[in-house]
């Protein structure tokens, strides 16, 4: 998608100087920056940082971490001290573990120098092929929207939550795919940006790649959704996943849950959009869902732009203050109208989801 009218990706290997290249997405709005990464602890940091997030971008960094592992040593070992590590850089989006395992299928005992070539390729081949799964998604969901614009013949207004925007995958994103699909298409959308405290993915990153692109946008402060769908301004939520069980429960940005019981309360359909890449065919329970809790300076600092146009970081809360940072939440099944996937749209039930991806 476009940044200042020119093509980008999020993420992408330089062939010439064996390095990867980033959009360093704690930089965005106010700077764009791309930055290299040359190092399997380069790829880790970026996760951590959240330099790259996202949950198919989180999969598609380490997948190329691996690539940056075998630059620097192609010995087994080292590989899998790296696969591990790379997993562990961030705990709740599967994609992470998902990309990993399906790189160490093709890696694991090949020792010959032919070793890099095959990373290489796979990496990218998990980058198409995400682009390709999001795209679809797009066009799944187009149908959604344009249905409610045929019935409505008005503007169709859609609430998002966090970014599970074309930042957050390689590109199309889950969630705003259908939303630019149907913008390309003609169709007249609105977006309700939601905020997405504390680190203001939905402000920061999903309002800045529909300014971008034209999707006409508004931001609004996270608690605001509620009394939009109560005033019929809402037509439908579309939201990403960082996991979904085969139950249809869905791990989300902290948050998500909340917007979802709104919507319920509403009748306002409530749609998560997601790669099969995103789905736990392990995990029974979202009990069992690992839940990352992030440091809680991100909940007492701010930053954004003084009156001398530089970026600066101020605290906002008491010093004495303790705060819980959790970043994600669930949403059960029973909550979700519909799953839409680069298969088409279903119901969140175990049945339906196993009878389309097993
Ligand atoms: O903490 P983040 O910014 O990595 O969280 C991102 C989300 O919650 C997205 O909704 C999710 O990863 C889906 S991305 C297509």
């Amino acid at each position: 998608m476009k940044i200042e009218g020119k093509e980008y990706r999020t993420i992408w290997f330089d062939d010439k100087n064996k390095i990867v290249k980033i959009i360093d997405q704690t930089k965005l709005p106010h700077q764009f920056i791309i930055k290299d990464l040359k190092t399997v602890k380069d790829a880790i940091n970026a996760i951590k940082t959240m330099e790259v997030r996202g949950a198919p971008l989180i999969g598609a960094t380490a997948a190329y971490g691996l690539v940056l592992a075998i630059l620097k040593n192609n010995d087994q070992s080292f590989l899998k001290k790296s696969s591990e590590d790379l997993i562990n850089s961030r705990p709740t989006a599967i994609n992470l573990k998902w990309a990993i395992d399906r790189m160490m299928k093709k890696l694991s005992g090949i020792n010959s120098n032919e070793i890099l070539n095959l990373a290489i390729n796979e990496a990218k081949e998990i980058c198409e092929e995400d682009v390709k799964f999001c795209e679809n998604i797009g066009l799944n969901g187009l149908n959604i929207i344009e249905e409610i614009y045929n019935k409505k013949k008005d503007t169709v207004n859609i609430l998002t939550h966090c970014n599970a925007g074309w930042l957050a995958t390689i590109n199309w994103g889950t969630a705003t795919s259908p939303i630019y699909h149907a913008h390309k298409k003609g169709i007249k959308v609105h977006v309700w940006v939601d905020e997405t405290r504390p680190r203001n993915q939905g402000a920061n990153l999903t309002s800045y790649e529909f300014n971008e692109e034209g999707v006409p946008n508004t931001i609004i402060a996270d608690n605001t959704g509620g009394i939009l769908m109560q005033r019929g301004e809402v037509d439908m939520c579309i939201v990403g996943t960082d996991r979904t069980l085969s139950t249809g429960d869905v791990a989300n940005k902290i948050g998500t849950y909340l917007k979802a019981l709104a919507a319920n309360d509403n009748n306002v359909p409530f749609y998560v959009a997601l790669p099969s890449s995103t789905i736990d065919w392990n995990i029974k329970d979202f009990k069992d869902i690992p839940i990352e809790e992030r440091n809680s300076e991100e909940l007492s600092h701010v930053e954004g732009l003084d009156e001398n146009n530089k970026v600066k970081k101020v605290l906002i809360y008491p010093k004495k203050s303790k705060a819980l940072n959790l970043a994600f939440d669930i949403t059960p099944a029973k909550y979700i109208t519909r799953l839409i996937t680069e298969k088409g749209i279903h119901k969140p039930s175990r049945i339906e989801i196993k009878k389309i991806f097993s």
